[in-house]
């Protein structure tokens, strides 16, 4: 049995009503039930989390269908720090998965490596999976990019304990891509697939970084999401656009559940 492909959708600072976050909710959950071989999880600003997050009631565990992530989380554990949410209050309303170090918040917040690998600490502690988002912002013929990119891993787990690399998933993300026209080539994926892996087989020895799986994110939409994962080669995608575009999000969560490899 191949592993479930994980799709995340980044809603960022979208949609502005309650009315559209909950239709967009319940359209994705309507989706994700149906799925056979993909874990939908989706990151909505901090007031419309709830709704992705699975009802209790006292005699069952409603099934949920979609994951609740979050798109940040505070360094600290608690405290004196008006405006921001820590990584326990999260996982104690249900939240599973937590972004961190996207760099959309790597430029609004000036947030360095060492915050984003604080950030990532603080998540697994709160028992949330990190999703860790990396990814150079030009590329160079000589290949600097490349150097870039593994220093960026390198300084954003420098606090991550090794412990928890069954809670961390990186999202490749090269900033060129995030918000354009179009995605990276499947080719130039695959590529940055194998060099991230050998850069945390680096870190944390083979056996260990195998595990970790690898997500692109940058463009990705329901027409070039197959192919993508197919011949990327990625355990996943980190969707932002089109996760908040309910007929283009439904039809690329069906295109990828349709797709069956070993890997
Ligand atoms: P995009 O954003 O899909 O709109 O390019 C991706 C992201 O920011 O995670």
């Amino acid at each position: 049995m191949s592993k479930k492909k994980i799709i995340i959708g980044n809603w960022k600072m979208n949609p502005q009503t309650v009315l559209e976050a909950k239709h967009i909710i319940a359209k994705t959950k309507n989706t994700a039930q149906k799925l056979e071989r993909t874990t939908v999880i989706v990151c909505p600003p901090f007031p419309f989390i709830p709704f992705a997050i699975a009802r209790q009631s006292a005699k069952r565990v409603k099934k949920n269908e979609v994951k609740a992530g979050a798109q940040n989380v505070f360094t600290e554990a608690g405290g004196a720090f008006t405006g921001e949410v820590s990584a326990h209050e999260l996982s104690d309303i249900g939240v599973e998965y937590c972004l961190v170090g996207h760099s959309e918040r790597r430029a609004i917040s000036a947030e360095t490596d060492l915050d984003v690998s604080k950030k990532a600490a603080a998540a697994v502690q709160a028992n949330m999976t990190a999703v860790l988002c990396i990814g150079e912002k030009t590329r160079d013929d000589l290949g600097e990019y490349l150097d870039v990119v593994r220093d960026e891993i390198k300084a954003s787990l420098q606090v991550f304990p090794k412990r928890a690399l069954g809670q961390l998933i990186i999202a490749y993300e090269p900033i060129w891509a995030v918000g354009a026209k179009a995605a990276m080539t499947p080719a130039a994926i695959h590529e940055m697939v194998i060099f991230i892996k050998k850069v945390l087989s680096d870190i944390y020895g083979q056996v260990s970084a195998v595990e970790v799986p690898i997500l692109y994110g940058g463009s990705v939409n329901f027409r070039n999401a197959a192919d993508i994962i197919a011949l990327g080669q990625v355990d996943g995608l980190l969707v932002g656009r089109e996760s908040v575009n309910v007929p283009g999000f439904v039809e690329l969560l069906k295109t990828v559940d349709a797709i069956n490899i070993e890997k």
